[in-house]
C-alpha cells in the first residue's frame, strides 16, 4: 500500500486554488489506488516552530543519546515531521506563490525536516560536496498557484519564481531523487480568460499525471495531455 504525504500551506481555507487542485488530485488518485493511505498535514492550520539558536546548537553539536528533556521536547517537532516524512512514497506538495517563493509555513516546515543526521548527513572528507541525502525512493507532485503568470522557461518573469525551483533545490533532502512533477495555475489575480484556460488545462494536467503515477504503464490514451512539467 502507498502513502501519500499532502502538505498544505495556503493562508486561505476558502477559495484557495491550491486546496481544489489538491482536493482533485486525491480524488481522481483515490478512484484509482483506493487503498492509499493519506496523510494530511495543513501548515497553515498549524505552521511548524522556527529554528532558534538553541535548535541549531543542540542538532550540531549534542549526541542525540545526550539529549537533556528540554532539548527533546525543541525537537520534538522536527521528529515528528520527519517521522512522518520518512514514511511516506509520494510528498504531494500544494502551495501559492507567496512574494515569489513559498509561504512561511512551508519553509519553516523544510527546516525543520532537513536536519543532520537524520535527514542528511555531513562529512568534510567528502571534498566540496559534503553534505548526502539520506531518504531516498520518494515521488514529488508540487500543485502551485501563482496570481501573476509567464514565470515560464524564456517568459519575462523566469527569473522571478523562486517558488518550484527552490523547492527542487531541497527535494533531495526529502528523498526525491528525480525531478519533481509539476502542474500550476497562473493569473489568478487577473480573473481573465488567461486564468479561466490555466485552471482548465490544470485540472486536465492532474488526470493524466495521476493516470501516469498510478499506471505500470504509465499511459494514459484517453484523457489530458499529460503535459504536467517536470522542472
Ligand atoms: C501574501 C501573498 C503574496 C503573494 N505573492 C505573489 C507573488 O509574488 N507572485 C504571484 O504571482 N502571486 C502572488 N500572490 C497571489 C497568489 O499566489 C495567488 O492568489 C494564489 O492563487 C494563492 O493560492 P490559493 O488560491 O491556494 O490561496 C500572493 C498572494 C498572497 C496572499
Amino acid at each position: 500500500m502507498k502513502t501519500i504525504l499532502e502538505l498544505q500551506c495556503s493562508a486561505r481555507k476558502t477559495r484557495s486554488i491550491t486546496r481544489e487542485l489538491s482536493a482533485f488530485f486525491l480524488q481522481e488518485w483515490s478512484k484509482r489506488q483506493p487503498k492509499t493511505r493519506i496523510i494530511c498535514r495543513d501548515l497553515s492550520n498549524t505552521p511548524p516552530p522556527f529554528v532558534t539558536e538553541e535548535w541549531i546548537a543542540t542538532v550540531f553539536g549534542v549526541e542525540e543519546a545526550d539529549y537533556t528533556q528540554v532539548q527533546k521536547e525543541l525537537l520534538a517537532p522536527s521528529d515528528e515531521l520527519i517521522g512522518e516524512l520518512a514514511t511516506v512514497d509520494l510528498i504531494l506538495m500544494v502551495t501559492p506563490m507567496y512574494n515569489y517563493g513559498m509561504p512561511a509555513a512551508l519553509k519553516a516546515w523544510f527546516d525543520q525536516v532537513i536536519r543532520v543526521n537524520k535527514t542528511f548527513s555531513f562529512d568534510l572528507a567528502r571534498g566540496n560536496q559534503p553534505i548526502e541525502p539520506i531518504l531516498s525512493g520518494k515521488t514529488l507532485v508540487i500543485l502551485s498557484s501563482r496570481g501573476e503568470g509567464d514565470f515560464g522557461l524564456g517568459e519575462v518573469n523566469e527569473s522571478m519564481n523562486h517558488l518550484e525551483t527552490h523547492i527542487s533545490s531541497c527535494r533531495h533532502f526529502l528523498g526525491v531523487e528525480s525531478e519533481p512533477y509539476l502542474v500550476h495555475v497562473d493569473y489568478q489575480e487577473f480573473g481573465d480568460t488567461r486564468f479561466r484556460a490555466s485552471k482548465e488545462q490544470a485540472f486536465r494536467d492532474i488526470e493524466a499525471l495521476v493516470f501516469q503515477l498510478t499506471d505500470p504503464n504509465g499511459h494514459n490514451p484517453t484523457s489530458g495531455t499529460g503535459n504536467a512539467e517536470h522542472i
